[in-house]
């Protein structure tokens, strides 16, 4: 179970701001194709929130993934998702779907109350950095230096809005 890599995949602003009424604050087609590459055929992790709002833009849950939402108030659905009642708990469901799957990695993909959790947990970042500040209500923590180490970086400064794709790998154990 350990050898299963807990991943946060996030999109963020200069101002760490990463939603705004329960949506994403931005268009970026090629940063949905590079959430898309990465997460196929992967478990999902994320927010009673943020499920809500995919279900908002798509009517379904991202296909092709088995989403594990997180809620403590419970969840009431007839989607096709896997529900959790603490985060810890969606991370030893998804490893071990990871595992009968033959996959080496699980995704934490939000929102905002999720990440602030996720972050002591993970093992990587695979960040999305919009060079721009923009207004929302939904925030990333900091991401410390002393913590995170950058090991692989794209530049797409001449796109709108200017954004770069990076992987971030904890230097510090996590604080699981
Ligand atoms: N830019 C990006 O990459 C990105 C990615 C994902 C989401 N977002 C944005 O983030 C925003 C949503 O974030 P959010 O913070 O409002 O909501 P969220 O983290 O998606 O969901 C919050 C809900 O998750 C449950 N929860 C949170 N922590 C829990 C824990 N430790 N144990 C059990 N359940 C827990 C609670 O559900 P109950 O209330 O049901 O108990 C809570 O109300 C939206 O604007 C969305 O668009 C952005």
């Amino acid at each position: 179970m350990n050898d299963i890599s807990i991943s946060i995949i996030v999109a963020m602003a200069q101002n760490n701001c990463i939603g705004k009424d329960n949506k994403m604050p931005w268009h970026l087609p090629e940063d949905l194709k590079h959430f898309k590459s990465l997460t196929m055929d992967h478990p999902v992790i994320m927010g009673r929130k943020t499920f809500e709002s995919i279900i908002g833009y798509l009517g379904k849950p991202l296909p092709e993934r088995t989403s594990i939402v997180v809620s403590r108030a419970g969840l009431k659905t007839d989607h096709n998702i896997e529900t959790a009642n603490s985060l810890e708990q969606s991370i030893e469901m998804a490893k071990k779907i990871a595992i009968d799957s033959g996959k080496a990695e699980i995704f934490i993909i939000g929102g905002a109350q999720i990440y602030k959790s996720a972050i002591n947990l993970a093992d990587k970042i695979h960040l999305t950095q919009i060079h721009e500040s923009i207004d929302g209500d939904a925030f990333f923590p900091e991401i410390s230096a002393q913590d995170w180490k950058t090991i692989t970086r794209e530049d797409h400064i001449k796109n709108t809005p200017p954004h770069s794709f990076l992987t971030l790998e904890r230097k510090t154990p996590a604080k699981i």
